[in-house]
């Protein structure tokens, strides 16, 4: 088992520093392993990029940096051989907002919203911001791997212009989806005429050597005509409190319907999340390659314990730092409140429209996560 830790040993006492993850069990000692960001520090250079900023000591408003946007367009040839232009990049603060935003660009188009269950809440909530109904699809599980049910997608009825939420990789269960089922999406929604949001948020968080991330748009023209592409940095690089995203809008005419969409409501991005953001992708990939082995090591350690306790079924995620458990053998009313009780604070499945489930955040120091699931050991060994 590798265990890198240059980068990831001298973690900060987050306790008591408006963290949002520690401040829910604030005054007890349950171990916080649910909103997903990271425990570790942000890599060196974004650090220092950060105290430079700070040190500057003008705050005033800012435009996105040239730089930025190059780094940007670099790393799509770089990283998923996708060209993209600079036109097509439209900056914004956050991810769930860009979610929402996406069913506001289509709200008199579509007339309902597809998504996978489970998946990452804001995806069941938006839709309905927007009077729109969503349409939940269960994923298909084949051995432990979590993918599209075609089967039941080809029985879907569906109506043009209706809009399909994807999550890729996908949050919780972690799959990184390939070019054959990528390529047979795209072949669905295009015969359907129908839209797709593809969040990409977790794209360079993926575990194994073999797995390449394919952005959805970049499968083709006519895809990429009828997608809305969300990255960011925020997840990869420990960043989401400097809120900094972006979507990559290829069609003009969709384009500008989106910027519609957040005109007046959705600002920029803070000064401090594009400064960071470029420093990040800039300088940020030594860091984000030891990053990945250290996950990979939790990743498997957590597998590994978590396969010893009976009544729990771990799912292995091929991308994200989040572990996805069927908890629905454990011989306990609601899996979440024991194991909160126990002392480990997890995400609550229903939350993702998985009752019964949980979401692990692997994102920590080793040491916290040995101590987290020697506590859901010892309670799951009194049943
Ligand atoms: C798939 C996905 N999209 C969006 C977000 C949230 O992004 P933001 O914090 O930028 O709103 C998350 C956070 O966990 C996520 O996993």
């Amino acid at each position: 088992m590798s265990r890198s830790g240059r980068f990831f040993e001298d973690i900060p006492d987050r306790r008591d520093t408006n963290s949002l993850k520690w401040g829910k069990y604030s005054g007890s000692d349950v171990i916080p392993l649910w909103v997903a960001d990271m425990d570790f520090k942000s890599p060196p250079e974004v650090v220092d990029s950060a105290i430079q900023a700070g040190t500057f000591g003008n705050f005033g408003y800012c435009k996105c940096p040239e730089g930025l946007e190059e780094a940007v367009i670099q790393r799509c040839v770089d990283l998923y051989d996708w060209r993209i232009e600079r036109s097509w990049l439209v900056w914004l603060p956050g991810m769930v907002c860009a979610l929402n935003a996406c069913c506001r660009t289509l709200e008199k188009e579509s007339s309902q919203v597809f998504t996978q269950t489970p998946v990452y809440p804001p995806f069941l909530s938006a839709p309905g911001n927007f009077d729109l109904p969503c349409v939940h699809i269960p994923m298909h599980l084949n051995a432990d791997r979590f993918s599209f049910d075609f089967q039941s997608m080809d029985e879907l009825p569906t109506q043009s212009s209706d809009l399909f939420m994807l999550c890729h990789p996908h949050n919780p269960v972690g799959t990184v989806f390939n070019r054959e089922e990528l390529d047979r999406f795209s072949q669905w929604t295009l015969e359907r005429n129908l839209y797709v949001c593809s969040d990409e948020i977790h794209c360079d968080l993926l575990l194994e050597p073999g797995l390449e991330h394919i952005p959805l748009a970049s499968i083709g023209p006519e895809i990429a005509d009828r997608t809305i592409t969300l990255m960011a940095p925020s997840k990869t690089f420990n960043l989401p409190g400097f809120g900094c995203s972006f979507a990559i809008i290829s069609n003009g005419e969709l384009r500008r319907k989106f910027k519609k969409a957040i005109s007046g409501i959705v600002p920029d991005p803070p000064a401090m999340g594009f400064t960071l953001a470029e420093t990040a992708y800039r300088t940020g990939e030594p860091w984000r390659l030891e990053l990945l082995g250290y996950l990979k090591g939790n990743r498997d350690y957590a597998l590994e314990e978590l396969g010893r306790i009976t009544g729990l079924t771990a799912y292995p995620p091929e991308a994200t730092y989040l572990m996805w458990i069927d908890a629905r053998e454990l011989p306990v009313e609601n899996a979440h409140s024991f194991f909160e009780k126990a002392g480990v604070g997890l995400s609550d499945g229903k939350d993702f429209g998985s009752p019964g489930f949980l979401r692990m955040n692997l994102g920590c120091s080793r040491d916290l996560l040995v101590q987290a699931l020697e506590r859901m050991t010892v309670a799951c060994r009194d049943l």
